[in-house]
């Protein structure tokens, strides 16, 4: 047993599955993209203030938070989920409405962990600040639709409710009270209640199911406006063909919702951790972050359970690109440096051997691999300028000896790869390309995993890079 292991609820996505997790941003990006969202990327670390807005009344903010003091002795928290620092942004960059925006990446909250809940788990989701209409909240609820659609799920389930506008709920919550007040429920739903009776709602526990099948229902509390909003999403979604069921006790866990509500179940989790993803409306959280007045609406979908719900249903294949070529060097090594470097910097994927292995070694390594080709070079080819292309499966073709000058092109026909664009220096060159240099008609020139098309976000907290929102002088830190 090693010394170390990862924390609990944490884990490492190894390259097989971090392949499946960047095929699934990829469709996410495509979907949010052509929809005209970009792409924003917050830190993992707020103020708590941001956080504390999502509500005192959830387990997210009072009891499941990371937070701590920093060096400069600022009460900080890793972000337990990205709504509230997308609205911090807002407010902080005040940029034109509407807002459209996308992100991806990891989220910590300290629950316990079981199979779909984690410690550290990741999102991909859409914000949209600024508009206050019912058709936008038909549109984002079928980006969500159509990325499960694309990523081929065919189990996922779409529930839909409102909870009214502020003072509705208010007026719902009371009577919920009231109910639950001379109702019979356990003891952990007692002390919910006393927080927050809405969540009594989502309890699963034997001894509440008769309380909360007899509650009163939001619907009695709607106003009409709310009412006519709700009605609005109800006939755009059926306009869309999107089916969607209303659950009048939906509530949701987080606190800043209002009027519309939403989920995306999946048939195959346990029913505690069915959701695969959700959102609503939040009208007031900008204006609570120290922002103008301004309507919010969004969702987060969870990337873990819904890779899981993908394993359930078998929707990911084997990699949509394995290599290209495997190159196999008896001749010391060296030769391999070259072709493969020419290869890459041509816009093919190549992989080769090191340590000086033997012939029926780097063959072993090449069938592993999964490369569609071996180019071999032993005495004979190195003499002869030439190299050896075997066709890895029995049905791409016949073994050939090709000139080292043609082998990027033999290998383009024989892939059927367009490398219009692409540096294809001959072999033998030398082989410094720059990063661009291997651009290419196809996927990117750095992934054999790439879904073709697609654009690949950094993995999990990759979201720390690029250019982010400017902050403001730090002068606690400076004196640090
Ligand atoms: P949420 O319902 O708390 O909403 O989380 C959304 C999704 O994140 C869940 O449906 C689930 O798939 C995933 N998730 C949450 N907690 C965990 C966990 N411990 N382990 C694994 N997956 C988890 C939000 O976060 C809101 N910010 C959504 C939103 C965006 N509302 C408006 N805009």
């Amino acid at each position: 047993m090693p010394a170390f292991q990862t924390s609990p609820g944490m884990r490492d996505l190894l390259p097989e599955q971090s392949a499946r997790w960047r095929r699934l941003q990829g469709v996410f990006a495509d979907v949010v993209g052509a929809a005209g969202y970009g792409q924003i990327m917050t830190p993992l670390l707020e103020d708590i203030g941001v956080f504390a807005r999502i509500g005192d009344a959830t387990d997210v903010v009072t009891k499941e938070m990371y937070d701590f003091r920093d060096r400069g002795d600022r009460h900080v928290a890793l972000r337990p989920e990205m709504t509230a620092s997308v609205c911090r942004a807002y407010a902080q960059h005040r940029p034109t409405p509407p807002w459209k925006v996308w992100y991806s990446g990891s989220n910590f909250r300290y629950e316990k962990p079981q199979r779909g809940r984690f410690r550290q788990f990741d999102q991909v989701g859409v914000e949209v600040l600024g508009v206050d209409d019912a058709h936008l909240d038909v549109e984002v609820i079928a980006l969500a639709h159509e990325f499960y659609r694309r990523l081929g799920l065919r189990r996922v389930t779409l529930v839909v409710n409102s909870l009214g506008e502020p003072e509705d709920r208010a007026r719902y919550v009371e009577a919920l009270r009231t109910h639950f007040a001379g109702a019979q429920l356990g003891e952990q739903s007692r002390q919910t209640l006393e927080r927050n009776p809405l969540r009594v709602l989502d309890s699963k526990r034997d001894v509440d199911v008769e309380a909360i099948s007899t509650a009163p229902t939001i619907g009695e509390f709607l106003s009409d406006a709310a009412a006519e909003h709700f009605e609005t999403v109800r006939s755009g979604l059926d306009r869309l063909g999107i089916e969607a069921t209303v659950e009048a006790k939906l509530v949701r866990g987080l606190d800043y919702y209002r009027r519309t509500i939403f989920e995306f179940q999946g048939g195959t989790l346990d029913s505690a951790q069915n959701a695969l993803g959700g959102g609503g409306r939040y009208d007031g959280l900008v204006e609570a972050l120290g922002g103008p007045p301004t309507p919010g609406i969004g969702f987060a979908l969870g990337v873990d359970r819904t890779l899981l719900a993908c394993d359930d249903e078998g929707v990911f294949g084997p990699d949509e690109r394995p290599l290209d070529a495997f190159v196999v060097d008896v001749v010391g090594g060296g030769e391999a440096v070259e072709v493969t470097a020419a290869l890459r910097a041509a816009g093919l994927s190549a992989d080769r051997a090191y340590d000086g292995r033997s012939m029926k070694a780097q063959m072993k390594l090449a069938n592993r691999s999964g490369a569609s080709h071996a180019v071999i070079v032993g005495p004979d080819e190195l003499a002869s300028g030439t190299v050896v292309v075997k066709p890895m499966s029995r049905d791409s073709g016949e073994q050939r000896v090709v000139a080292r000058s043609e082998l990027v092109g033999h290998l383009a026909a024989s892939l059927r790869v367009d490398l219009a664009g692409a540096a294809s220096p001959s072999i033998g060159a030398p082989a410094v390309a720059g990063p661009d240099d291997g651009a290419r008609t196809r996927g990117t020139a750095t992934s054999g995993t790439a879904t073709p098309g697609t654009s690949t976000p950094d993995a999990r907290a990759g979201d720390t890079a690029g250019p982010g929102p400017s902050a403001p002088d730090d002068t606690k830190d400076d004196e640090r």
